[in-house]
């Protein structure tokens, strides 16, 4: 607490005074008092995997796995005719009289539609993505070096339970390992573990909820509690009636169901005092769907009594937390669902990660087909602001951090926030991280502020202080221990196994010896017994290794290879080659040397210096068991459902900074995952001098999670203010201090910064913007002694916020477009590269100053005029690259700032991520990752043009260039590239085989594609045709809706209201 408030002590140095009188604060400004450029610095090491997320300064910029091929969770079950089907079925439904009347009863109508009856058969794989920009890492100590080669022959250096392995494997048949016996087997004996509840259904006769297991606290919001029971009936009503499709049942068994429907809808109609439909108000398709694409037969009790609480049900806001794997998402879901259907609204749903955003896009667009709502992506550079008004089907926007900002802005903006029924919020912790954490606080405050309809949910494994987010966002909280799962927890000193228990006097008792012979060789190699921990598990269950660091990760993943016994490449052998195979076709014919030595053996590293592909095709490959052994950064920790029947923690560290107990408690919570795991379990590894703090860590409460709203000061208050201005929410001083009293940091404050008031913060900050020349203030007199003072945005202060532009670039930035107008060079891409390369990415660029000079002395002449014009020479880089003195002084972000352009220069041109990451020396994630931050923030620059009458000539400019630079592949793969999860590789075999539009996606055969396309498995080319569906759906949507916008009547045409009053 006190770090905390300390941290923020030191940023925000304003003077401390008494609370200033209105007349004195902006009478007379003074300079600011606040830095803009220092924000940041002291967490750097701390929350670098967060920060560097951010790339650019501006909001969208995404982490770089915008691209990654999400196609991992479930079959889709379309056909063909889908959408004609659809909009047939539309067009009958729009003629009937009652249409607009009982909009519920269309959704009824459309989800039971004969035409939409499913043909799927399906499972689900649990798999996922994450993503983080984590920095280029030192190299740790240890394996560096090792010469010895992978698989050579080391038997006598075998750990005891690799020989004991494969004994078994000798005596057991083929199928010993085969991944889907294991799912099977897991899968039948998994209501044996322990925490497993006991079979129960809670669907079709849901009980009153009994609260005396969980913690509920209320403050309420009572009034809309009618309407949603109006809206419950209603969509009961039209459940009840609605016939249930039959994937393969009999008609019999079907019209029974739909008789059992119609009566339990009678009797809660009757009885009246819960309101709940079939399956949770929600027709009984939804519980279908679930049991075919998530395997998910019932639910747990914990999600039985939290979908039913009385606050729920009365749309009060709710927190609820519980550990991993607890199956969280699932309530959510079945909320999110109940809004589109039930209430019409739209949803929108915050993730984390762009990977994860695709993730769930893939997984709910089935459902949105099946179901008849819209699933749409804002992430990366995909979405739309203000989103396309929908004539009747509701959308459901899954967003990331960022873009859910953007798009509730832009709500505000057009007066359609009430549109928005739900908002939820997943990992709600991350509003304590960084300035991540400062957006989400801001999002949610302003919808706190603007619509009193709108319901916020949020939910997370790791929350502490969860009074003061309850008090933030006015809501009830729901707390449960439960995981499916069993997690036991070990740590490891020495060769001793200790296993966490908070009973015992220190936290821990023993459990076992390791049990190992080590050669004096793999002693020195492996000091800490990895290769030992590793076979107790692999190749039979997975294991996940998470490192302190990139190199550390690589160089772990070769250490183990080289110790491994030849019989580990005879594992799953075939599928093995087949993904080394896929790897060398996505890399244009490259193949990472360390992975072509570990994928053989099963094992892989995983962090942000692989491409997205790379890393989705190697979790694919994780996922089905082919590969059973990650080594990983914590880019891996938050929310995903990876398999790891033992997950270790190769130190107490992340990156130089001692392991918080909410990192730990992620990590640690991706072993044992509900539904791919029967069993779970962590070992820590640590050595004698960091027990005490590892006792410590496993005992200490979790931590705190503390506003940093004020903290992020140009990416946090700053940018709050400039928006609440420009959007009319608060512009007086009075208003928008009321406003700051209403956020999180509004409820911390005493803690957070003492010696200054709410008020005083408010003032300082709205001063600094005056004093900025992006706020203007206009004083009102009143009366004679009271004064108002009112804000309104100013050109350049629209531009920012409109940009979306980190207000510490804000100044910089205009100049540089300013000086740009001077003589812009358009001979080539690189000057406009160089105006659009993020700012917030020039500090952590150290160029290589051989490499740039050689690239400098390769350009044409009129690209060595855009050095000249910027101020860097020639004769500058090669003294740098000889090691010479410089004499005149240069501004080094300049000169830094052009090195990122030449890499993206030099991108564009080639098109390859694998030469110019040799051509530039730096990781091809790492371009990757350059490249979706400059494509972001130079559709951020575009929008400050916009705002700006001086800028117009750069617009039609920026739109190509954003464009070249999203999707930097050639412009006939763009349209195909557009579908969630299709990225460059698969988009050039899709192509070549003759799908070469939505169209041609939206309408093919998934067993056609299976057939034509190399390496596409069932699952995916079900998922890309379902996903191709749901866009080409949207996008035809869009287009209706902008015809019957064309030929509306205007509602302010001269004398229209005249005319239907004269009706009336
Ligand atoms: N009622 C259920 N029956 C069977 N499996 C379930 C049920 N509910 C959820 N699951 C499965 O449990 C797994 C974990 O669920 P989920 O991802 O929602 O966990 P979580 O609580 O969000 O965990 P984390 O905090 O780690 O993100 C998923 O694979 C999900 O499909
Ligand atoms: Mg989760």
């Amino acid at each position: 607490m006190d770090e905390c408030g300390s941290r923020i002590r030191r940023r925000v140095s304003l003077p401390k005074r008494n609370r200033p009188s209105l007349g004195c604060i902006f009478g007379a400004p003074t300079a600011a008092e606040l830095e803009p450029g220092d924000e940041g610095k002291e967490e750097e090491e701390m929350v670098a995997e967060n920060r560097r997320r951010k790339t650019a300064g501006v909001l969208p910029v995404e982490p770089d796995d915008s691209e990654v091929d999400m196609f991992g969770d479930y079959d889709s079950f379309t056909e063909n005719s889908f959408i004609a089907q659809v909009d047939d079925l539309e067009q009958k439904y729009m003629q009937l009289p009652e249409h607009r009347k009982h909009a519920t009863d269309f959704a009824t109508e459309n989800l039971c539609s004969e035409s939409i009856k499913n043909k799927l058969s399906i499972t689900t794989i649990g798999n996922l993505t994450e993503l983080q920009t984590d920095k280029h890492t030192e190299n740790q100590s240890g394996y560096e070096g090792v010469t010895i080669e992978p698989g050579a022959d080391l038997l006598y250096d075998v750990p005891s339970s690799q020989p004991i392995y494969f004994e078994n494997l000798q005596n057991s048949s083929n199928d010993l390992g085969d991944h889907s016996m294991k799912e099977r087997d897991w899968k039948s004996s998994s209501h044996n573990t322990v925490n497993e509840e006991p079979p129960h259904n809670c669907i079709e006769q849901p009980q009153q909820n009994d609260e005396s297991s969980s913690k509920v606290r209320t403050s309420s919001d009572m009034n809309r509690r009618k309407s949603i029971k109006d809206h419950l009936k209603n969509a009961m009503t039209g459940n009840a009636k609605a016939q249930t499709p039959i994937f393969s049942r009999s008609k019999q068994l079907k019209d029974t169901l739909v008789s059992e429907e119609i009566n339990v809808a009678k009797k809660t109609i009757e009885s009246s005092s819960n309101d709940l439909g079939p399956f949770y108000s929600l027709p009984s398709k939804v519980r279908d769907l679930y049991a075919q694409f998530k395997g998910i037969e019932k639910l747990y009790e914990w999600q039985h009594s939290c979908l039913t609480l009385n606050s729920v049900q009365e749309r009060k806001n709710l927190i609820y937390s519980l550990p991993t794997s607890g199956g969280k998402t699932l309530v959510a879901e079945i909320l999110m669902l109940q809004e589109l259907l039930c209430c019409r609204k739209d949803v929108l749903m915050i993730l984390p990660y762009v990977a994860i955003v695709q993730e769930k896009i893939s997984g709910l667009s089935s459902f949105g087909i099946e179901l008849g709502f819209f699933v749409e992506e804002y992430a990366g550079s995909k979405g739309r602001f203000p989103p396309t008004k929908r004539r009747e089907k509701k959308s459901l926007y899954i967003a990331t951090i960022e873009k859910g900002h953007s798009l509730v802005n832009s709500l505000i903006e057009t007066g359609r926030i009430d549109s928005l029924g739900l908002v939820v919020v997943d990992e709600l912790h991350m509003i304590g991280e960084g300035s991540r954490g400062a957006t989400l606080e801001m999002t949610l405050a302003k919808i706190l502020y603007t619509s009193k309809t709108t319901q916020i949910i949020g939910m997370s494994a790791t929350l502490n202080n969860v009074e003061d987010l309850q008090k933030f966002l006015q809501a009830e909280y729901y707390t449960s221990q439960f995981r499916p799962v069993e997690l036991k927890e070990y740590l490891k000193i020495n060769d001793t196994i200790y296993e966490v228990d908070s009973k015992a006097e220190n936290g821990m008792t023993f459990s076992r010896l390791l049990n190992y012979k080590y050669s004096d060789t793999l002693k020195k190699m492996d000091p800490d017994h990895l290769v030992a921990l590793v076979t107790e598990v692999i190749p039979n269950y997975s294991c996940l290794v998470f490192c302190p660091s990139k190199k550390n990760c690589e160089n772990v993943a070769e250490m183990i290879c080289k110790f491994l016994s030849k019989e580990y490449l005879k594992h799953k052998e075939k599928e093995k080659c087949e993904v080394i195979k896929n790897l060398k076709n996505i890399g244009n014919g490259n193949l990472c040397p360390v992975l072509k030595r570990t994928i053989p053996f099963g094992v892989a590293y995983h962090h942000s210096g692989l491409t997205s592909d790379e890393r989705k095709l190697l979790e694919e490959a994780y996922s089905t068991g082919v590969l059973c052994l990650f080594t990983c950064t914590s880019t891996l920790a938050a929310g995903v459902n990876l398999p790891a029947r033992r997950v270790i923690l190769r130190a107490p560290y992340v990156a130089k900074e001692f392991l918080k107990r909410n990192q730990y408690k992620q990590m640690i919570g991706r072993a044992g995952r509900a539904g791919i795991d029967t069993i779970g379990e962590s070992i820590l590894i640590l050595q004698e001098k960091d027990k005490q703090q590892v006792l410590e860590l496993i005992t200490k409460p979790l931590e705190n999670c503390y506003s940093h709203l004020v903290q992020e000061f140009t990416k946090g208050i700053q940018t709050l203010f400039l928006s609440l201005i420009g959007l009319k929410i608060a512009t007086n001083l009075d208003d928008i201090y009321h406003f700051m009293n209403g956020t999180f940091f509004g409820v911390q404050q005493k803690v957070l910064l003492k010696e200054k008031s709410l008020w005083e913060i408010t003032v300082e900050s709205l001063r600094y913007l005056t004093e900025k020349g992006l706020l203007q203030k206009d004083t009102i007199y009143k009366s004679e002694e009271e004064v108002q003072y009112n804000f309104h945005i100013t050109k350049l202060g629209r531009a920012s916020f409109k940009g979306t532009i980190d207000l510490a670039y804000c100044d910089i930035l205009y100049r540089d477009l300013k000086k740009g107008l001077e003589g812009l060079v358009l001979e080539s891409l690189l000057h406009l590269i160089y105006l659009t390369t993020p700012y917030d990415l020039v500090s952590q660029c150290n160029p290589d100053w051989m490499i740039y000079f050689r690239q400098f002395s390769q350009l044409s002449p009129a690209e060595q005029n855009v050095a000249a014009i910027l101020g860097v020479s020639e004769s500058f880089i090669g003294k740098k690259a000889s090691g010479q003195a410089i004499g005149k002084k240069v501004d080094k972000d300049i000169v830094n700032r052009l090195y990122l352009s030449f890499v993206l220069y030099t991108l564009l041109k080639e098109t390859n991520i694998w030469t110019v990451s040799e051509k530039f020396n730096m990781p091809r994630g790492y371009i990757q990752n350059l490249l979706t931050g400059t494509a972001s923030f130079s559709s951020c620059v575009l929008h400050f043009c916009e705002e700006l009458e001086e800028f117009w000539v750069y617009r039609a400019l920026l739109v190509e260039l954003t464009k070249k630079l999203t999707y930097c592949v050639k412009a006939e793969l763009i349209p195909l590239m557009e579908v969630t999860g299709v990225l460059e590789g698969r988009a050039k075999q899709l192509y070549s085989a003759g799908y070469k539009s939505l169209m041609h996606l939206a309408n093919a055969n998934p067993e056609v594609l299976v057939r034509t396309i190399d390496h596409l498995s069932r699952r995916q080319a079900k998922q890309i045709v379902s996903s191709a569906k749901m866009l080409l759906h949207e996008k035809a949507e869009a287009l209706q809706e902008e015809v019957e916008e064309l030929l509306r009547l205007p509602s302010d045409f001269p004398g229209a209201v005249a005319s239907s009053t004269d009706k009336a």
